[in-house]
C-alpha cells in the first residue's frame, strides 16, 4: 500500500497534487511520500517484534539526507557500503553504533573513517579484507565488532545482476570455509567476532531462498558456538521484493518474511539485524515526467517524455518494469493507445516500456513512473549533460525540495580547462 492515489481526477502524493509539484519544481522530478516510508519501515519492525532487532535501512536504495533523517528519527539503523554512505548516515543523525558497514571493497581509509566515527559492526567479505581491518583497528588501539558474510550458495531466483548468494557471485566467504575463517578471525588483534552476515540478493519474490539460506546460517551458528565462538548477532541482509505491477500477485509481506526468520533462526537467542532497502522506499516514490512529443512512427507510436535512462536506469539496465500512469485520471473506459514510452537520450536503450497501453496523451501532459523510490535517484547520472534529477519529499499537505535541480552553470563549473589548452 502506498499514498499515491487519484483525488478529484488528479494523481496525488498524500494530499499534494502532482500537478502542483510539476508547476513549482519542474520535471523530471522524484517525489517521495513520508507516510509510505514510515509505514513500510514500521512493517519490518513489527515483523521482528518477537525479538531483539535492528532494522538497518540499506542506504544504497535511496541515500537522500532527508529520507535518511526520516528513517533515523524512526529509530532505524543503516547499512552502508562506502565512506560516502557512512558520512550520509552520520549527517542524517544516525549514531555510529547503529551503522553496519558492508561491501566487498572497503579500503583502509574507509575503515579508519568508520572506526573514528563509531561503528556497530563491519561485515567482512574476504580474508584479505579481514587482515587489513585487523591491522587498521590494532594500529588505532581499537577492537571492532565484526560479522563474516557467508555465501550460502543459494539461488535467490531473481535477476542475475542482483543475485548475490551463489558461489559464483563475488560476495562473502563460501559457507563451507566459514569455520576456518572464524578461527582465523578469533586469533587476529583488533577484531571481535560478534555474528554472522548473509545477503542473497534483491527483489526476491519467494521466501524459500531466504528459508534455505537462514537454515544454513542457523546450522553454522550452532557449529561455531560449539567451537567456542560467541555468536550473538545475525545480520540477515535485505532483499524482500516489491510489487512492480499493480495487476501482479504481490510478493510476500514483511510479516511473512519475519515468520521465516523466526522459524529458521528464532530459537538461537541472537539479536537480529536486517537490511531492507527496496521494500521500504521502492513504492514510496515515483518519477514524475512530462510528455514532450507524441511521435507517430511507422506502425509504432512513441511517447517521448522528459525523463530518460539517466534519471531512471532500471529499465535499461535490468529490463525492469515500472508502471506508467497518467497524472490526469483517464476517463473510465477511455480508449487506450499502444505506444513505446521513451526518453530523449540518443540510444535505443532509452526505452521505459515497449507497447505500453496508455490513454490519449499529448505534449505537456504529466505521467508518473511508479515504484521508483528505490535505486532510482541514486543511480541517476548526467549522461547527455542532463542535470541531475531533483527530489521532493511530501508529508500530508506540504512538500519540500530535498535535492534541487543543479543549474547548467553549476554543472559546467565542476569541469576545468587546463591553462595549457
Ligand atoms: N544488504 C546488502 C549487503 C546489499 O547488497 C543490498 C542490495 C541490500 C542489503 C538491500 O537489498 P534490498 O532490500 O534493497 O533488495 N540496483 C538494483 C538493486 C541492487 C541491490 C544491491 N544490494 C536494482 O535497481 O534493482
Amino acid at each position: 500500500m502506498d499514498h499515491f492515489t487519484y483525488r478529484d481526477g488528479t494523481l496525488c502524493a498524500e494530499d499534494v497534487p502532482l500537478t502542483q509539484i510539476a508547476a513549482e519544481v519542474g520535471t523530471p522530478v522524484y517525489v517521495y511520500s513520508a507516510a509510505t516510508l514510515t509505514r513500510h519501515f514500521n512493517l519490518f519492525r513489527q515483523a521482528l517484534d518477537w525479538t531483539d532487532h535492528l532494522v538497518c535501512f540499506a542506504v544504497k536504495a535511496n541515500s537522500n539526507l532527508a529520507v535518511l533523517k526520516l528513517m533515523a528519527d524512526l529509530g532505524a539503523g543503516m547499512d552502508v557500503v562506502s565512506g560516502g554512505e557512512y558520512l550520509r548516515a552520520k549527517a542524517a543523525g544516525v549514531p555510529g553504533n547503529r551503522i553496519v558497514f558492508s561491501g566487498v571493497g572497503k579500503t583502509a581509509q574507509e575503515m579508519r573513517q568508520a572506526i573514528e566515527g563509531g561503528i556497530r559492526q563491519f561485515n567482512i567479505e574476504s580474508e584479505p579484507e579481514m587482515l587489513v581491518l585487523s591491522s587498521v583497528a590494532a594500529s588505532m588501539g581499537a577492537e571492532v565488532p565484526i560479522a563474516i558474510r557467508v555465501n550460502p550458495d543459494v539461488d535467490a531466483k531473481t535477476h542475475e545482476k542482483i543475485a548475490t548468494g551463489k558461489s559464483d557471485n563475488k560476495f562473502g566467504i563460501p559457507i563451507s570455509k566459514a569455520r576456518q575463517v572464524y578461527a582465523e578471525a578469533a586469533a587476529l588483534p583488533g577484531l571481535k567476532v560478534v555474528g554472522i552476515d548473509v545477503h542473497i540478493g534483491s527483489q526476491l519474490t519467494d521466501l524459500e531462498p531466504f528459508r534455505l539460506a537462514y537454515t544454513k546460517v542457523a546450522e553454522l551458528t550452532r557449529a561455531l558456538r560449539a567451537g567456542g565462538h560467541e555468536i550473538s548477532r545475525l545480520d540477515l541482509g535485505g532483499g524482500l521484493g516489491i510489487p512492480y505491477r499493480r495487476d501482479n500477485t504481490a510478493p510476500p509481506l514483511p510479516i511473512e518474511y519475519g515468520q521465516v526468520i523466526r522459524e529458521t533462526v528464532g530459537d538461537l537467542g541472537c539479536e537480529i539485524e536486517i537490511e531492507p532497502g527496496r521494500n521500504i522506499v521502492g513504492n514510496a516514490g515515483i518519477l514524475l515526467a512530462q510528455v514532450i512529443y507524441l511521435k507517430e512512427g511507422e506502425g509504432r507510436d512513441f511517447l517521448i517524455v522528459d525523463a530518460a535512462m539517466n534519471d531512471l536506469l532500471r529499465p535499461a539496465m535490468y529490463n525492469a518494469h515500472h508502471d506508467i500512469v497518467p497524472v490526469a485520471q483517464a476517463e473510465l473506459g477511455a480508449s487506450l493507445r499502444e505506444m513505446d514510452v521513451v526518453g530523449p537520450i540518443c540510444e535505443s536503450g532509452d526505452t521505459f516500456e515497449k507497447g505500453a497501453q496508455l490513454p490519449q496523451l499529448q505534449s505537456g501532459d504529466l505521467v508518473a513512473f511508479r515504484s521508483a523510490g528505490a535505486y532510482g535517484a541514486v543511480m541517476a547520472s548526467e549522461y547527455n549533460s542532463r542535470p541531475l534529477v531533483p527530489e521532493v519529499l511530501v508529508s500530508g499537505d506540504h512538500f519540500a525540495v530535498i535535492r534541487a535541480r543543479p543549474s547548467f552553470e553549476e554543472m559546467l563549473a565542476r569541469d576545468t580547462i587546463p591553462e595549457w589548452l
